[in-house]
């Protein structure tokens, strides 16, 4: 097992690049098998999400090639419809290869998948999205088979805007002959990267951004290289760090104009943030001040992906603020840490308040979902002494060597086996 050994007390002063999106590159490697023809694919980052996205894809047929920051998937001699169940465990997007197998084959068989332990996650959604196009699905011996031989495009209607969901349906309609409309489809700005990947393979998909969501379908997709939207959540998580240690950084490739709600509340506690297009320059007082309130929605609301990473910066601000959360059931499982580490957080269900204090103090926690892991790390840098992070293992599932990033801005940080 490795852990991150942080040693905290140090300004984060720097400049970095910010990589390509998890949640960009997920869904955009599903939806490179709705062509025979090759996808390249660039920037994309070395997280284990996209390597068991990858390993699945290769299992089912796929040419995958990876160099570096660069993934080509040529999908020809895709064979199979059957999702592997251990991958299929590992990570919660395999479920996206649903839409786009179904596309290819009318016909799929996946395990119930898995993911971040961050509540039931359900898939209910994206199973009910496809019946409406026709799909016929049985479940039997936890294994769920999806029948496409009926499918057609339609009308589609979602009692909660799902963010796997919308880009499921999405792949899945693009190919089937006539118009499919999404009703309160989710407007996560992955999405709209979705989107533009397929037109840039020849679909007619718009709307993407917001509630609506039009696919037109096409006889066929054509091969395309495409470089996926930068990650916003690292670049919070990573402006999180600059606002934790009272410091000072840049980040370049960093998508602004989608991350409002994040850079208004990390203003609200005291930073002064510059921006322009792609470039982002935070400043951190020395000590931050607390908000009052914070809740996580849908997008453009508050993400949920930096909840716990501001749970970390609220727990060593000045005040009191309370933090809830309205995506997920159970993703205050790190307050227990911080409060090990000398935060004052009370948890009741999808509330925590949080009085903040001077000083966090180093120990040894454990990451137990990959932002939970990241805020932890956060925590670490402004606490006095050593702190030891471990199941870096989660963490790398959405961050690509963070040490080496945090490195970079001047943290003290290495990865250590134990
Ligand atoms: C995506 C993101 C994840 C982020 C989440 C919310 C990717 C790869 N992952 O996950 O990082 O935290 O959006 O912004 O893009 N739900 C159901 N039934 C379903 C599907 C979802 O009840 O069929 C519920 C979930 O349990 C959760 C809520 O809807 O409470 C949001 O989930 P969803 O938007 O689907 O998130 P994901 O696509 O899994």
């Amino acid at each position: 097992m490795e852990a991150f050994l942080v040693e905290g007390g140090r300004r984060l002063e720097g400049s970095l690049r910010v990589d390509g999106a998890k949640n960009a590159v997920l869904p955009i490697m599903a939806a490179a098998i709705l062509t025979e023809e090759e996808v390249i694919l660039e920037d994309v980052p070395r997280i284990t999400d996209a390597m068991h996205m990858a390993e699945i894809l290769t299992i089912l047929g796929c040419d995958v090639e990876q160099e570096n920051r660069c993934v080509t998937v040529r999908s020809g001699a895709l064979h199979g419809w059957e999702m592997p169940d251990r991958l299929s465990k590992q990570i919660r997007s395999s479920i996206f290869l649903l839409g786009p197998i179904l596309s290819r084959f009318r016909k799929a068989t996946v395990t119930y998948p898995g993911g971040c332990e961050i509540g039931l996650r359900p898939i209910d959604l994206h199973l009910r999205g496809l019946r409406s196009l026709g799909v016929e699905i049985t479940e039997s011996g936890g294994m769920i088979h999806c029948d496409g031989s009926f499918m057609r495009s339609g009308d589609v209607y979602f009692d909660y805007p799902s963010v796997g969901a919308t880009e499921n349906v999405m792949m899945a309609a693009v190919l089937l002959s006539g118009m499919t409309t999404i009703h309160n489809a989710a407007r996560e700005p992955e999405i709209v990267d979705l989107q533009n990947m397929i037109n840039a393979m020849g679909g007619h998909v718009r709307g993407a951004g917001s509630q609506m969501i039009e696919i037109e379908g096409v006889r066929r997709l054509h091969g395309v290289r495409w470089t996926p939207m930068p990650d916003r959540i690292v670049a919070g998580t990573l402006l999180a760090a600059g606002a934790i240690t009272g410091g000072e950084i840049e980040l370049t490739n960093a998508p602004a104009a989608d991350m409002m709600a994040v850079l208004s509340k990390l203003r609200e506690m005291g930073c002064v943030i510059h921006e322009e297009p792609g470039r982002l320059v935070l400043s951190a007082p020395e000590r931050l001040s607390a908000f009052a309130q914070l809740q996580t929605q849908p997008h453009p609301g508050f993400p949920t992906d930096m909840q716990v990473q501001m749970l970390a910066l609220l727990s060593v601000a000045q005040g009191t603020g309370v933090i809830m959360e309205n995506v997920f059931e159970n993703r205050f499982t790190h307050a227990g840490d911080l409060n090990r580490m000398g935060a004052r957080i009370l948890c009741s269900g999808r509330t925590a308040v949080v009085q903040g204090v001077e000083k966090l103090y180093g120990a040894r926690v454990t990451a137990r979902d990959l932002r939970g892991g990241a805020a932890l790390v956060l925590a670490g840098l402004r606490a006095q002494g050593v702190t030891q992070v471990d199941q870096a293992c989660l963490v790398d599932r959405g961050y690509d060597h963070l040490e080496d990033q945090l490195s970079a801005l001047g943290a003290k940080i290495q990865r250590i086996n134990v």
